[in-house]
């Protein structure tokens, strides 16, 4: 890291404290406040991080003002327009794109972990028939570390790896079995000659009754969703994921802890809100009127879908998914989908409406998402479990990162405090 430092000096009484600077490979240089309390006796305040670097990381690059993200120095779209799903879980987990033999034995290892202890399956019937199915995703990842004791020292590297392999090969099988539960049907186990995607859609839509052979392009489709929602930095439930295991909670718990935070429709839950929007809002002639609420401060009505902490120019996972939206209309469903029409016709009003603009508020990764799922018959419910089983890789290799750091401490925020000064207790037959 540089020697470079940055002075601070307090107005108020004068005092100074040099603070240094870092410089990453790449991004805005960042100043260490470590010292900034014992310096200057001040805290930093900012609240929702936005200019707050929680770590170093060298998993992805995001540069919001033009658009980038890169898994590993990667462009997205390079990754998007070439690669399998499990390569790119390699490259994240790992740092490099896998050789065909690294690739061969990852699968086969995924391949091999993807059963679930078949107790395990009693959980599901512990749910409702109709519990939200990340409310069950929630629940049955917390308790696999009831299962796995065996690998839970989570300071032994091969530990923390078989656990990422687990969860990884586990999630696609987790969730389908919700999808099931949800629709009363039979769970399908998983089937070592089917790829990754393929096999989550065998589970998902297969029945006892008749064979099921996944449409390629619906394949192709959840190949490409998963790659783009692999993983984004620090957003919200992988920090999450960093803070639970910056305690030293297990793997397991963690994850479940990124579930339930990724679940809020500010964040992964919002592919699901634009479905229901997008079904409010029900024709392009109330466009106008909705652009209109979600202008309003006095109307908590918001452009679910729109957005973005970090991007303030496309999110170029949105300019990627649009485009198949249209291949995969065209080739699945009624290529006049009313969702799909409706949807370029908010985005083509909302980018020329100044309010939009000058937030520089683009459509980001969650806006068209749902209306592919929607296209493969992948219920609303389930979209931001397809979103969970995706960032399960940028989960577990954020939780890697940060536990293979020696620098790793346990993460423990202040506050300004807006309370009471110091008062007595009062009796109660005073009060
Ligand atoms: C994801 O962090 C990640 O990387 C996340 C993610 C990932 O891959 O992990 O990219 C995935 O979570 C994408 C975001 C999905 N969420 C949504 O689509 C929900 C709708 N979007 C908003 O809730 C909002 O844009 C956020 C939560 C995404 C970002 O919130 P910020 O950065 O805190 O921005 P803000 O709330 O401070 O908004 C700034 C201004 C405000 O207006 P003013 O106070 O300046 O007048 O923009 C307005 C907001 O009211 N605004 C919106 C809006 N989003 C922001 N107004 C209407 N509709 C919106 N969608």
């Amino acid at each position: 890291m540089s020697e470079k430092t940055i002075t601070l000096t307090n107005n108020s009484d004068g005092r100074t404290v040099d603070l240094p600077l870092y410089k990453g490979t790449i991004g805005p240089e960042v100043m260490d406040i470590g010292k900034l309390y014992s310096g200057m006796g001040i805290f930093t305040y900012d609240p929702g991080f936005i200019a707050t670097g929680s770590c170093r990381s060298s998993i992805t690059y995001i540069d919001g003002d033009k658009g980038n993200l890169w898994y590993r120095g990667y462009p997205i779209e390079q990754l998007a327009e070439r690669a399998k799903f499990l390569e790119v879980a390699y490259l994240l987990l790992y740092g490099e794109l896998p050789s065909l033999d690294q690739l061969s034995e990852f699968e086969r290892i995924i391949r091999y972990h993807s059963m679930i202890n078949e107790t395990l399956k009693n959980f599901f019937d512990g749910f409702h028939f109709n519990a939200h199915p990340m409310a069950v995703m929630v629940g049955v990842v917390g308790s696999l570390s009831a299962f796995y004791h065996d690998s839970l020292d989570i300071n032994n590297p091969r530990h923390r790896e078989i656990s990422a392999h687990r969860m990884i090969a586990k999630m696609p099988t987790i969730a389908a079995a919700s999808y099931k539960h949800n629709v009363g049907e039979p769970f399908i186990y998983p089937r070592n000659d089917l790829d990754y995607c393929a096999n989550f859609l065998h589970m998902m839509f297969a029945t006892p009754c008749e064979e099921y052979v996944p449409d390629p392009l619906a394949v192709k489709a959840v190949n490409l969703l998963f790659i783009l929602h692999a993983d984004h930095e620090q957003n919200a439930s992988t920090s999450t994921v960093r803070l639970a295991g910056s305690s030293q909670a297990n793997p397991f718990a963690c994850l479940a802890s990124g579930i339930a935070s990724l679940w809020g429709p500010a964040h992964g839950g919002a592919n699901e809100a634009v479905l229901d929007m997008l079904r409010e809002i029900g024709d392009v002639s109330n466009v106008d009127k909705y652009i209109a609420k979600a202008k309003d401060k006095n109307d908590p009505f918001r452009l679910m879908g729109f957005g973005h902490r970090v991007y303030k120019n496309h999110d170029p996972r949105a300019t990627i998914i649009r485009k198949v939206c249209h291949e995969i209309l065209e080739s699945m469903a009624d290529t006049d989908n009313p969702m799909f029409e409706l949807a370029l016709r908010l985005e083509e009003v909302a980018l020329e409406d100044e309010y939009f603009v000058e937030r520089k508020l683009y459509p980001n990764v969650d806006f068209y998402s749902g209306i592919i799922y929607r296209a493969l018959n992948i219920p609303n419910s389930m979209f931001t479990v397809m979103f969970a089983i995706a960032r399960t890789v940028g989960w577990m290799a954020h939780w890697m990162e940060m536990m293979s750091d020696p620098q790793q401490r346990i993460g423990r925020p202040r506050q300004i405090y807006t309370g009471h000064d110091r008062r007595d207790y009062v009796g109660i037959e005073r009060r």
